[in-house]
């Protein structure tokens, strides 16, 4: 597989960190943003000694920097943003005008309700349609958006020995975006990309999330998700 470099807004956070671990791990170029500077180099060096562990010939060595949050949009032409819902508009606006043209934004966002005080098991209304869609309409013109990894759970992706049991659907409004985020999902053992359709349908992924999350409460345990009968 070809080496990517990939920045990670928001990369300090679990879901960022877990997505920065696995990608490093299969040999891409980790770029963590982060509102403040130190905290992501902090990360950095928190992550690249976990990846030390790992059995020798794992890793490239300083494959995970720390940078601000522009710096990290600037740095890549895959952009992921893991941030909460709540700060998805205001990230979106400090990062836009660093993107690179024709970079590739995939967005993490799953609009929860905890973003208002509420319980994570419920979804907000968002008047875009999605967190995704929200996305789309911040993004500059020539960058293309998709939506990705709603449904992995952080907690699975930091189990490094185990591999991650969960289908990845991906939406974006062509194929060719969307083909543009499979090598992200075919470089987590375990994780399956699976052609999500239109942006648009963002609002059902993400939603899947709180189902989820439910679940993970009612069953005390850490659920993926699996479509069956596609070979
Ligand atoms: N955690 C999961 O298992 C999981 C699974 C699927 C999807 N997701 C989605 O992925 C996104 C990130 O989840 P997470 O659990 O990683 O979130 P998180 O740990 O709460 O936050 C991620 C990062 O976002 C930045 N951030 C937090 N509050 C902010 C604010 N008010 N303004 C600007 N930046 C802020 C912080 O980075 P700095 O302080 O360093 O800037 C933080 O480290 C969410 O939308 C979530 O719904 C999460």
């Amino acid at each position: 597989m070809n080496r990517l470099r990939i920045a990670i807004i928001g990369g300090t956070g679990d879901q960022g960190k877990g997505l920065a671990l696995r990608w490093a791990l299969a040999g891409h170029e980790i770029y963590i943003g982060s509102r403040d500077e130190e905290r992501a180099r902090a990360a950095a060096a928190e992550m690249e000694a976990l990846l030390a562990k790992q059995p020798a010939g794992s890793v490239s060595p300083g494959s995970i920097t720390g940078v601000g949050n522009a710096a990290a949009a600037a740095s890549s032409s895959i952009v992921v943003v893991t941030v909460p819902f709540a700060a998805q508009i205001k990230t979106l606006k400090d990062i836009r005008d660093s993107l690179q043209s024709g970079a590739l934004l995939v967005d993490v966002t799953v609009p929860l309700e905890p973003a208002v005080g509420g319980r994570p098991t419920r979804m907000l209304g968002v008047w875009a349609g999605s967190a995704a869609e929200q996305c789309a309409e911040l993004a500059p013109p020539g960058v293309t958006v998709a939506a990705a990894f709603h449904n992995v759970a952080a907690s699975l992706l930091a189990e490094l020995d185990h591999p991650v049991d969960c289908d990845i659907l991906v939406c974006a409004n062509d194929k060719p975006a969307r083909e543009r985020v499979r090598p992200l999902v075919e470089s987590i053992p375990g994780c399956r990309w699976l052609d999500g359709g239109v942006l648009a349908n963002s609002r059902l992924v993400e939603s899947w999330t709180a189902m989820l999350i439910g679940l993970n409460i009612r069953y005390k345990a850490h659920t993926g998700l699996r479509i069956t009968g596609i070979d």
